[in-house]
């Protein structure tokens, strides 16, 4: 059995491996490690608390994979409902579909009867008031139509990384049946233009599974790892025979070919091999990853492997 983690998903990694640990699927396990982050107020840029968009409105991302299967669902933009990933799952589980996005996923929540509530607490209210609203020009709350949009344009350039705000949570379990899964969730970038998608809930960008290989899920800058596919990516080259570091490493390496400028790159990645291999990469210094596997007794946390970015 393996569990790995980004750092801020230590509030759900006990969680999850007692439900490993008492021969449960790697699926539950991810699903129900990632509710724990939704849950804490002191993450901003997960679930309840989250930072807002432009407008003041969170705005949640999440998206889960069975890498037994290949089945997956997803939400994006959903206001309201502060678990995504069991959101998410339902869709899985439920729907014929893949992805839900904004009111068609609230609406799919209110049908299965889960709890609205207002996800902007006031702490993030008040970072977004002194950050955004006070940028911003005095009519900006009131505008209306095409003036409006001419203001979200220009403000979503004040879209700030959710990194700093300790990031969006990645889960990869493996179980004891060798089954793989994967979930990652998000309130996205803060201050984003509103109905702004990341790759978190883009199977393929921020989260893939596949138990015959191996699974990736990451963090960061949502763009980048949707314009290379960098999950799916870093299993293919799984597949190709890489070893998990090698792979994460390849996939990273997809990313200098994008044009951007290095000190912009931001991307972090956690993954897992079939064989129970794992590594964490991440383009910052000093980043930490979550993990367990059998034999320990808590979970520890571990330096990820640093790429520098070559970009341009
Ligand atoms: N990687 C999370 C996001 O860009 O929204």
């Amino acid at each position: 059995m393996l569990l790995i983690a980004s750092s801020n998903g230590d509030v759900g990694m006990d969680a999850a491996w007692e439900i490993l640990a008492a021969g449960g699927s790697a699926l539950d396990a991810v699903e129900a490690g990632t509710r724990l982050v939704e849950d804490n107020p002191a993450d901003h840029s997960v679930g309840y608390g989250g930072f807002p968009n432009l407008l003041g409105e969170v705005e949640l991302d999440a998206s889960i994979m069975d890498g037994s299967s290949l089945r997956a669902g997803a939400v994006g933009a959903l206001r309201g409902y502060r678990y995504a990933i069991t959101l998410a799952r339902r869709v899985m589980d439920e729907l014929p579909h893949v992805m839900l996005a904004g009111e068609g996923a609230a609406r799919f929540a209110a049908e299965l009867g889960m709890e609205r509530e207002d996800l902007l607490t006031e702490p993030a209210a008040q970072v977004w008031r002194e950050g955004i609203a006070g940028r911003l020009p005095e009519q900006f709350r009131d505008a209306q139509g095409a003036v409006m949009a001419d203001l979200l344009r220009r403000a979503a350039g004040l879209a700030t990384d959710p990194e700093r705000a300790a990031g969006t949570v990645n889960f990869i379990a493996q179980d004891r049946a060798g089954r793989i899964a994967s979930a990652v969730s998000t309130s996205g970038w803060a201050w984003k233009y509103p109905g702004r998608l990341g790759d978190s809930p883009i199977i393929g960008a921020g989260n893939y599974a596949d138990s015959r290989y191996g699974a990736a899920a990451c963090t960061g800058w949502g763009e980048l790892a949707m314009r290379a596919c960098t999950a799916r990516s870093t299993v293919l080259y799984l597949r190709q025979g890489m070893g998990v570091e090698q792979a994460c490493r390849a996939a990273f390496a997809d990313l200098d070919d994008l044009g951007m400028d290095p000190a912009k790159v931001i991307m972090n990645m956690v993954a897992v091999d079939a064989a129970g291999g794992f590594t964490a990469l991440s383009t910052a210094d000093g980043r930490s990853f979550a993990f367990r596997r059998d034999g320990m007794g808590s979970f520890d946390l571990a330096p990820r492997v640093y790429v520098a970015p070559r970009g341009l």
